[in-house]
């Protein structure tokens, strides 16, 4: 078995990788960490790029369990226990690996389902660390959720006091000035209204009913409210998977979903803009249900691609944060929505480049899946 670069790929001495010297050539070459563990699931094979990225030698990594060496919230060890017992091949997105010398990375993955002797498969995408940047919500959405249920509670009472006052006095104005006076107090107390309405949505969402529904009726609603609003002129176009099955969802919260998507997508392409809406269907892919210690499929993916100048590194990383915008005059408030209901849904948004496009990917459970519940590993 030759390696490339001086690096030794990890080779037992009592049960050789199965993979004749030619293939286990070209996975050594391959650019992306790839590691064959065996029935114990202990590392057999590993190849250059997977010693680089967990920053130990294939002495140090040889027969050693790759969950305990490199697993921090047990995700890795869950993802190839599940393709074992399903047989099935498994992905799994942004999991947090603590590599030995080289601090923690989030990286995709992918298991194959065992061969003959037990062995596995697992190809490690470093997301973080490639081209591809990944930005994933983070806790502050759910903090900024409490925030608004308080908020509402103090001020709804004395907004609607101040509300009715107003009305009384615009009804009685001695004159007309007084009377203008009174209505922008009225329309300034709605705005304000209407704007806390907005930070209670993010507490009350997991509260409303799902059903079976379908996404590419939805997404047909959001083009035509786009196309007759702020994307009007613009090139937006849809690349449907006419075989997907319904999704389980509410279809007001996905239709904001969407809506706020295409919305930033229209904002940063300009005039000139190519957005596209595409669906498919990704069997194989699970999420975490946070809490549960399940996992729940989410096949039915859906992105949202622009031809702008892509996300700004200033932003990148605190993309679904709250109060975070590169707009002027904007709140900031569209990503946290977004990431706060597709969350709700049991699905997963990631945003990146890829191929010169800026990508919001959505992944959504299926109906029928999800009406069981989600699946345990
Ligand atoms: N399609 C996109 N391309 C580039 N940047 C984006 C895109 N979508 C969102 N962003 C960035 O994320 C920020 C936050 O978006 P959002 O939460 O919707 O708030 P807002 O649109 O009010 O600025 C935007 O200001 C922008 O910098
Ligand atoms: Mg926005």
């Amino acid at each position: 078995m030759t390696a490339p670069r001086g690096h030794a790929p990890v080779a037992p001495r009592s049960e050789p990788v199965r993979a004749g010297a030619a293939a286990a050539e070209v996975l050594s070459e391959l650019p992306d960490p790839l590691v064959i563990l065996d029935r114990g699931d202990r590392i057999v094979f590993a190849n250059a790029a997977a010693e680089q990225f967990l920053g130990a030698s294939a002495a140090w990594l040889r027969l050693k369990p790759l969950d305990q060496i490199a697993g921090l919230d047990g995700r890795l060890g869950v993802a190839v226990r599940h393709a074992r017992a399903t047989r099935r091949a498994v992905k799994e997105f942004a999991i947090e690996l603590r590599l030995p010398r080289a601090g923690t990375a989030r990286v995709d993955l992918q298991a194959t389902p065992p061969d003959a002797q037990g062995s596995v498969l697992v190809l490690l995408h470093p997301g973080a660390l490639a081209e591809r940047q990944v930005a994933a919500p983070r806790a502050s959405a759910v903090v900024l959720g409490n925030l608004g249920a308080v908020l509402a509670h103090e001020v709804n009472n004395p907004l609607s006091g101040i509300r009715g006052a107003a009305q009384l006095i615009e009804q009685g104005a001695p004159d007309e000035s007084t009377a203008a006076l009174a209505v922008l107090i009225r329309e300034e107390v709605d705005r304000i209204a209407g704007l806390i309405e907005r930070f209670v949505r993010f507490s009350e969402l997991t509260s409303r009913r799902h059903g079976a529904v379908n996404i590419h009726e939805i997404l047909d609603h959001v083009r035509r409210v786009a196309e007759a609003g702020f994307a009007r002129g613009r090139r937006l176009s849809v690349r449907y998977d006419p075989s997907l099955p319904p999704v389980w969802g509410a279809r007001d919260e996905l239709v904001q979903v969407f809506l706020n998507l295409v919305k930033n997508a229209a904002e940063a392409s300009g005039e000139c803009g190519d957005i596209v809406i595409a669906t498919r269907f990704e069997g194989g892919v699970r999420t975490a249900v946070p809490g549960a210690g399940a996992w729940q499929p989410v096949p039915i993916e859906v992105c949202v691609t622009d031809d702008g100048p892509g996300i700004s590194p200033d932003v990148a990383d605190t993309l679904f944060d709250p109060f975070v915008s590169t707009k002027p005059g904007s709140m900031g408030l569209g990503l946290p929505l977004v990431a706060k209901l597709v969350t709700a849904h049991g699905g997963t948004i990631e945003a990146g480049a890829e191929g010169g496009r800026t990508v919001f990917r959505v992944r959504l459970p299926m109906a029928d899946t999800a009406a069981e519940g989600p699946g345990t590993p």
